[in-house]
C-alpha cells in the first residue's frame, strides 16, 4: 500500500497540498528557496532561490487535469520524447507526464529538501509501452535546483527508451537572450527535420526555434539581461540538448499556452532522444540529472 502522501509532510518546510486544479503537490519552503512539485507527472512547476524571481515559467493558460500536461516547469519526457516512432496516436511526448507518481519520501537538511517521486509502468501503461520499469524523480530544492532522473528496469528484458527533463526557464524577453554552450554542436531543426550545420557563437532566438542538439554533454548559459540574471545548466548523462521556442504563430496553435506568452519562456531540455535513447538491461538503473545554478549578470 502506498503511504498516505500528507503523512510525509514537514510542518512549514515541505508541506503536501491540493495546488491548482486539485491536484496533489509538494510545497517547499526554506531560508534558501522556496518551490512546488505536482505528483502529477512528476513535475516541479516553480523554484525561486532566495532573492529572484521564479526561474522556472508556467503558462497562464496551463492544463492542471489528470491526463492532461502542465504547459510549463519541468515536464518529464518519457518512455518516448515528441511523436511515438511506431504509433502516431500515441501521446507526445510520452504517458509519464500524464500520470499521478507516488511521493516516496521527502527529506530536509541544511535548508535543503530532497522529494523523491516515482512511477511504476501500470496496465494503462502498458497499453502504450509494454516494459517493466520504475523511473524516479529525485529533486532537491535549495540555492541550486538538483533534478535527478532515474530509470530502473524492472522486468526480464532489455529496453530502449527516451527522456527529457524538458524545462521552461522564465525569461524577460526571449529576443534578448544570449545561450552558449552550444557553438559549434551538430543540430537537427525539428521544424523541417533537416540536420542542419553547426554553427559559431552564442544562440540568439530571433524566429521559432525547435533545435536538438547532438551528442553534447556540455553546460548551457542563459543570458538574460532583461532580468539580470545568468542561469547556468549542467548536466549529467545527457547526450541531447534541446532548445525551443515557439514564437508567435506555434504559440497561436496551442490551446494550453497564450498567444502573448512566447517571448517570456524559452526551453533548454537536457535529454536522451532519437538515436541517443539509452539501453538498459534487466535490474539496470539509468541516472539523467540536471543542475541549475541562478548568478547575477
Ligand atoms: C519540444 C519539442 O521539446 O516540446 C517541440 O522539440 C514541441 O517540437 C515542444 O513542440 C512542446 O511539446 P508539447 O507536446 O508539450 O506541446
Amino acid at each position: 500500500m502506498p503511504t498516505d502522501p500528507q503523512k510525509l509532510s514537514i510542518p512549514n518546510i515541505a508541506e503536501v497540498l491540493p495546488a491548482s486544479g486539485g491536484l496533489p503537490a509538494v510545497r517547499v519552503t526554506t531560508k534558501n528557496a522556496a518551490g512546488t512539485i505536482y505528483l502529477h507527472g512528476g513535475h516541479v512547476t516553480s523554484w525561486t532561490p532566495v532573492g529572484n524571481k521564479d526561474v522556472l515559467w508556467c503558462s497562464q493558460k496551463s492544463n492542471y487535469e489528470a491526463e492532461k500536461p502542465i504547459r510549463g516547469g519541468v515536464p518529464i519526457c518519457f518512455p518516448w520524447f515528441g511523436k511515438k516512432a511506431d504509433d502516431p496516436t500515441g501521446p507526445p511526448h510520452g504517458y509519464a507526464r500524464l500520470m499521478p507518481w507516488e511521493l516516496e519520501s521527502i527529506n530536509h537538511q541544511d535548508g535543503e529538501v530532497t522529494v523523491t517521486v516515482a512511477l511504476k509502468n501500470n496496465d494503462a501503461g502498458k497499453k502504450w509501452w509494454p516494459h517493466d520499469f520504475i523511473i524516479r524523480h529525485r529533486v532537491t530544492f535549495g540555492r541550486e535546483l538538483a533534478m535527478q532522473l532515474e530509470v530502473t528496469n524492472t522486468g526480464h528484458h532489455p529496453f530502449t527508451f527516451q527522456e527529457a527533463q524538458h524545462t521552461y526557464f522564465a525569461v524577460g524577453d526571449v529576443r534578448k537572450v544570449r545561450v552558449s554552450g552550444l557553438a559549434g554542436v551538430n543540430y537537427r531543426s525539428d521544424i523541417d527535420g533537416s540536420l542542419a550545420k553547426p554553427r559559431p557563437g552564442d544562440i540568439l532566438i530571433t524566429a521559432e526555434t525547435d533545435r536538438i542538439y547532438l551528442d553534447t554533454q556540455a553546460p548551457v548559459v542563459l543570458e538574460d539581461p532583461s532580468l539580470n540574471r545568468r542561469i547556468t545548466m549542467n548536466k549529467l548523462n545527457s547526450k541531447n540538448t534541446v532548445i525551443w521556442n515557439p514564437w508567435i504563430a506555434k504559440a497561436k496553435n496551442m490551446p494550453d499556452f497564450g498567444d502573448d506568452e512566447w517571448p517570456e519562456m524559452i526551453c533548454m531540455e537536457t535529454c536522451n532522444v532519437a538515436e541517443f535513447g539509452p539501453k538498459i538491461l534487466p535490474n539496470q538503473t539509468h541516472i539523467m540529472a540536471t543542475r541549475l545554478r541562478v548568478d547575477p549578470l
